[in-house]
């Protein structure tokens, strides 16, 4: 590194010197992270994003330099000249990678003072109020912690770039000025000037232009593209994000997947190099699979306590709750926890809640005791099948068996699926260094929408089915499974793609399931249509987010903590101030005027 990182203003970084420089005169910039005074000598944490070197001004040496030293305070800029020297036994910093050396300064030069900064920069500042970090991110972001994710991050995205392009994936923008389309979530949008009252929409994705890439010949698609959704932000949500998207041409479900899995690996390997891998290769699990043993469809498998089914089992108890979900197609779901028979009645409630938040209508617990007798307040029904129940569940003395009964089955796994989390989560089964990632696929590839009395596509209109169901299109369009993965890490939904439809005579079949003419379709999704009528070859993708694997690689439980400039729950940028009103000659030039409230 050392010598393209000297510039005029140094010889070396903040983080460069070690021993074997002792006696280089050497001239280092930067901010000071902490001074110390001991009267004549005073001693000065130099910082700079590549490390921290401690830095000594000595009146009776260099008294020009100590002076010069004097007023600066935490945060100002200065340049420091000096003889790089090893510190003297016992005053060695093993925290620190500079820590064996110091420069004794003879020069110092204040480029330029700072304010007292609203927050300490070189201590955590427990409780400190988050919108004052955002306000003054520019001050955050200088603080090393946060500097070390977002420079992980850009690794990141530095591996991404190196990988995909050895496998032969050319970079190619999008526009971000583009069409309104119906994605899934609200648009924002952009007011033309030069056509005023039409509006221009952010993508959602570079979903239809990726694609159309592919009808043009580029096969091998790759953009760190910026995706833009008018939705609520939460801790795995925001606005503004990035994603990265690629496209490739004559292929099937397995290639994509297996492209995408060998890069996956190998960005790991390279940005993350300690954290283990659970599982190469990725399992695959079908989105069933993955609804009936973890509850979710981007289930954590970083542990087991899997659920298990107890229709056969329960199915003929003398139990309302079971029963009749039973009999109106439901699931009766459960798991098994190690050891938490003993759980108190707060505890319980605790999990009834949490339960009752995840949608399901109660939650049964049974406890097994030392003589494997279940205990709870539905015991007494299940007294007949105490020992079908705990060879189902694999429950034995001391354990918590805990069961969601629900007429829709994906509710009862879902809810149970929760749970588990929580429950792996309280007993320390989510090893934080560990990463599993896992596949889901073959998703249904429609819903039923009851109020609209039609199908509807599960992912997007254009994802395609597994090529065996296709006939059965017609026939039971709800059991129709989609050529479409999601890739799951740590119990996160990383990514999503499918393999497309390319052919217009599926697509029309398609389209009718869901109540629409091509024609109809025409006015929503109108250049790749017609697109896909000029020789568009087969073709498939898929987009990861880039801030939830930067998050989950820097064990952030925010994706905030990775970017930047995020936005608030509210969609304030508290530093730029934006949203922001705008001259009312910039609305006449748009012809637009704001509704005030009444
Ligand atoms: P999808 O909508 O599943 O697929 O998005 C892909 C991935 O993008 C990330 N993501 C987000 N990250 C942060 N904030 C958000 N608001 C946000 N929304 C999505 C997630 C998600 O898995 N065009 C398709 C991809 C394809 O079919 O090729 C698409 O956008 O990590
Ligand atoms: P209830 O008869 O509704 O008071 O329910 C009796 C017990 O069954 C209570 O402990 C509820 O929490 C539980 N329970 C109710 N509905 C369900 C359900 N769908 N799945 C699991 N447990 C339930």
């Amino acid at each position: 590194m050392a010598a393209p990182m000297s510039t005029s203003f140094r010889t070396h970084t903040c983080g460069e010197l070690r021993a074997a420089h002792a006696a280089e005169r050497v001239t280092l910039s930067g901010w000071v992270h902490r001074r110390r005074d001991h009267g004549n000598l005073a001693f000065f944490d130099l910082r700079d994003r590549h490390g921290i070197t401690q830095i000594v001004t000595n009146a009776d040496q260099a008294a020009d330099a100590h002076a010069a030293a004097e007023p600066t305070r935490n945060e100002w800029v200065v340049q420091v000249e000096g003889v790089v020297r090893a510190r003297p036994e016992g005053t060695i910093n093993t925290e620190l990678a500079s820590g064996e050396i110091e420069v004794a300064v003879d020069r110092f030069t204040v480029l330029n003072p700072s304010k007292v900064p609203p927050f300490y920069i070189n201590e955590e500042q427990a409780g400190l109020d988050e919108s004052l970090r955002l306000k003054h991110r520019y001050l955050d972001l200088r603080r090393p912690a946060l500097q070390e994710r977002i420079l992980l991050r850009a690794r990141l995205s530095g591996a991404i770039r190196r990988t995909l392009e050895a496998e032969g994936f050319a970079d190619i923008e999008t526009p971000t000025l583009i069409r309104s389309t119906p994605e899934g979530a609200r648009d924002f949008v952009v007011p033309s000037r030069q056509q005023p009252g039409t509006f221009y929409a952010l993508p959602q994705s570079p979903q239809q232009l990726k694609q159309l890439l592919m009808v043009a010949g580029y096969d091998r698609y790759y953009q760190l593209a910026r995706c833009y959704r008018d939705e609520d932000s939460r801790g795995d949500r925001q606005p503004e994000f990035t994603q990265l998207d690629l496209e490739m041409s004559f292929v099937a479900e397995a290639d994509v997947m297996a492209m995408v899995e060998r890069v996956a690996l190998a960005v790991s390997r390279e940005v993350v190099p300690d954290r283990p891998i659970l599982h190469d290769p990725i399992p695959r699990l079908t989105y069933d699979e993955a609804m009936a043993r973890y509850g979710s469809d981007k289930p954590d498998i970083r542990f087991g306590m899997e659920l298990v089914e107890l229709n056969d089992v329960v199915r003929d108890v003398d139990f309302r709750v079971f029963a009749e979900p039973i009999t109106s197609g439901g699931a009766v779901f459960a798991i098994s926890v190690p050891g938490c028979g003993d759980y108190s009645r707060k505890q319980l409630d605790e999990l009834i809640d949490l339960a009752k938040r995840h949608g399901a209508k109660g939650l049964v617990h049974l406890s097994v005791d030392a003589d494997g007798a279940l205990h709870g307040p539905a015991a007494k029904f299940l007294a007949a099948h105490e020992a079908e129940l705990l060879g189902a569940t694999g429950a034995s003395a001391g354990d918590l068996v805990l069961i969601v009964a629900d007429a829709d089955r994906v509710a009862a796994a879902e809810a149970v699926g929760h749970i588990r989390l929580e429950m792996g989560e309280r007993l320390g089964l989510r090893d934080p260094s560990v990463l599993a990632y896992v596949w889901v696929h073959r998703f249904p590839m429609f819903t039923w929408d009851a109020d609209g009395q039609r199908w509807d596509a599960t992912h997007n209109p254009f994802s395609a089915p597994v090529p065996e169901d296709v006939e059965r299109m017609e026939s039971d369009p709800g059991g129709l499974r989609a050529q479409q993965y999601d890739l799951a890490l740590n119990g996160w939904e990383l990514g999503g793609g499918s393999v497309r439809i390319h052919q217009r005579p599926l697509l029309e079949r398609a389209f009718a399931l869901m109540g629409h003419s091509v024609a109809g379709m025409r006015e929503e999704f109108g250049a790749l249509l017609d697109a896909l009528e000029y020789g568009a070859p087969p073709h498939g993708g898929i987009a990861i987010g880039i801030d939830r694997w930067a998050a989950l690689f820097a064990d952030a439980e925010n994706i905030r903590e990775v970017m930047a400039f995020p936005k608030t729950q509210s969609g304030t940028d508290l530093m730029m101030d934006a949203p922001s009103s705008i001259a009312v000659s910039q609305l006449d030039e748009l012809r637009l005027r704001i509704v005030e409230d009444d």
